[in-house]
């Protein structure tokens, strides 16, 4: 019987990459994953349906939570540049066994995470093409596989995942400067929001600001949670990052600053402008815009929301791939998801295999039911993250060039904060997480354990 519970040690893990990324790329590959159809998609309907005004409150909530989370991150990674992000800290902490689940659940994040922007971003193609091309996609190949409704599948969304994981396939370079370049339009395109969205803030809307009390604002929190999902895919490429002891855990901290500062700004405007109840629309930015009787605004919004949440699917794409090259490499899944390509150096077929799944996933599966399946598996590879930090700290093992201040309070309440978020979610996500744990165990069970691991 193999040891489930044998430890990694990290300290001699050799680089396979170029370091290529400088600490501008990296910040920007944070932000670039992090702010997208959470903001511009799900903020609206969480602010009607949960927590109305008050959405800004769950987002001042996520925000502690997520900032300990990726001052741990910061910690772990300038003492562990390696790729793999929080599986490959489980693994130096915690073991095998649990390093497996939090990569499993890895995968669950960035791969469905993708393939649910991939149809979030679809839909805001879909009313830009209608509205100011004037071009309109068949019924047939406009939504996920439903034969009732008269759609079979959804092709933009199938088609942007084919092109996003070719662009990761030809070289992360190139990528980064794709993703940098788009980065800076959505900056612009989020002020611009708020610009001109604030001389039309009417306080009347925000009067009844907890309409749906408290427990609203820990729903909507457990909701919005999607929008800061991402900042971690900054440690994936840690091994392809120059003087990543220090490009890593800045990277990460500006990233979050950043996306916390216009998540507050944006909220904030959005149920200022408009009364919350309106808000459950699938393009709630532009929307709101036009209700103010600022269309040009608004058509600047909806193109923006098209080109800049590619960039989400960019990084969550680059994410999973590397995760999966992750586990392969350690014998957790078959070794050739780990071979490197020789001219274009990125791991073309852990890239290949990701673009055809979520490709599909993306094309046939509705929206809501991939984005639910998204928060949980994030969430718990969080929860472990905090606990590996806190046994390798009691083991004395990491010598990190960052350190989380005031440990002692933060990790505590950050083991609170992340258990009160999952508690949060709704019932049918928790089913699924387990499904998808059980799916994983049996691979363990029958694959991962019967393997030679090279460590
Ligand atoms: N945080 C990412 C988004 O908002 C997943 O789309």
């Amino acid at each position: 019987m193999r040891d489930i519970f044998r430890k990694k040690d990290l300290s001699n893990q050799k680089g396979e990459f170029h370091r290529s990324l400088g600490l501008l790329d990296v910040t920007f590959i944070g932000v670039g994953a992090v702010i997208g159809a959470g903001i511009f998609v799900i903020t609206g309907q969480a602010a009607a349906t949960m927590a109305g005004p008050a959405i800004v409150l769950s987002f001042l909530l996520g925000a502690v939570m997520v900032g300990i989370t990726a001052l741990i991150y910061a910690e772990l990674s300038s003492a562990y540049p390696v790729a793999g992000s929080a599986y490959s800290f489980t693994f130096a902490s915690l073991g095998e066994v649990f390093a497996w689940f939090v990569g499993w659940n890895l995968l669950l994040e960035y791969g469905v995470a993708t393939a649910a922007v991939a149809t979030g971003w679809s839909g805001y193609l879909r009313r830009f093409l209608e509205e100011s091309v004037g071009i309109d996609i068949p019924k047939a190949l406009s939504g996920a596989y439903n034969p009732a409704a008269g759609t079979y599948i959804d092709i933009s969304a199938f088609s942007i995942i084919l092109l996003i994981f070719f662009l990761l396939a030809i070289g992360i370079k190139e990528s980064a400067r794709v993703n940098t370049a788009i980065v800076m339009i959505k900056l612009v395109v989020l002020i611009t929001f708020v610009v001109v969205g604030l001389p039309h803030v009417d306080f009347h809307n925000l009067s009844n600001f907890l309409p749906f009390g408290w427990t609203g604002v820990w729903h909507g929190a457990s909701l919005i949670i999607f929008a800061y999902l991402g900042f971690d895919a900054i440690s994936t490429v840690a091994e392809e990052t120059k003087n990543p002891t220090r490009n890593i855990p800045m990277g990460l901290i500006l990233s979050l600053i950043l996306s916390v500062v216009f998540f507050i700004l944006v909220s904030f405007t959005l149920t200022a402008i408009v009364p919350y109840q309106e808000l459950n629309v699938p393009d709630a930015l532009a929307f709101a815009l036009y209700k103010v009787n600022e269309p040009f605004a608004a058509n600047v919004i909806a193109l923006g929301a098209v080109i800049t949440i590619t960039t989400v699917m960019l990084v969550m794409g680059l994410g999973f791939t590397r995760i999966l090259f992750a586990l392969s490499r350690d014998g957790l899944l078959p070794k050739n998801l780990s071979s490197i390509h020789p001219k274009y150096n990125t791991p073309y077929k852990a890239t290949l295999i990701g673009g055809v799944l979520l490709s599909v996933m993306a094309g046939l599966i509705p929206l809501k039911v991939l984005a639910e399946l998204v928060n949980i598996g994030t969430l718990f590879a969080y929860l472990m993250v905090t606990i590996a930090i806190v046994v390798l700290r009691l083991k004395n093992k990491i010598q990190p060039a960052f350190r989380v201040p005031a440990f002692q309070v933060l990790i505590p309440l950050n083991i609170i904060l992340i258990i009160f978020i999952i508690a949060g979610l709704p019932f049918e996500t928790w089913v699924r997480f387990i499904g998808w744990s059980f799916i994983g165990f049996l691979i363990y069970a029958f694959y991962g354990t019967k393997k030679e691991k090279i460590l």
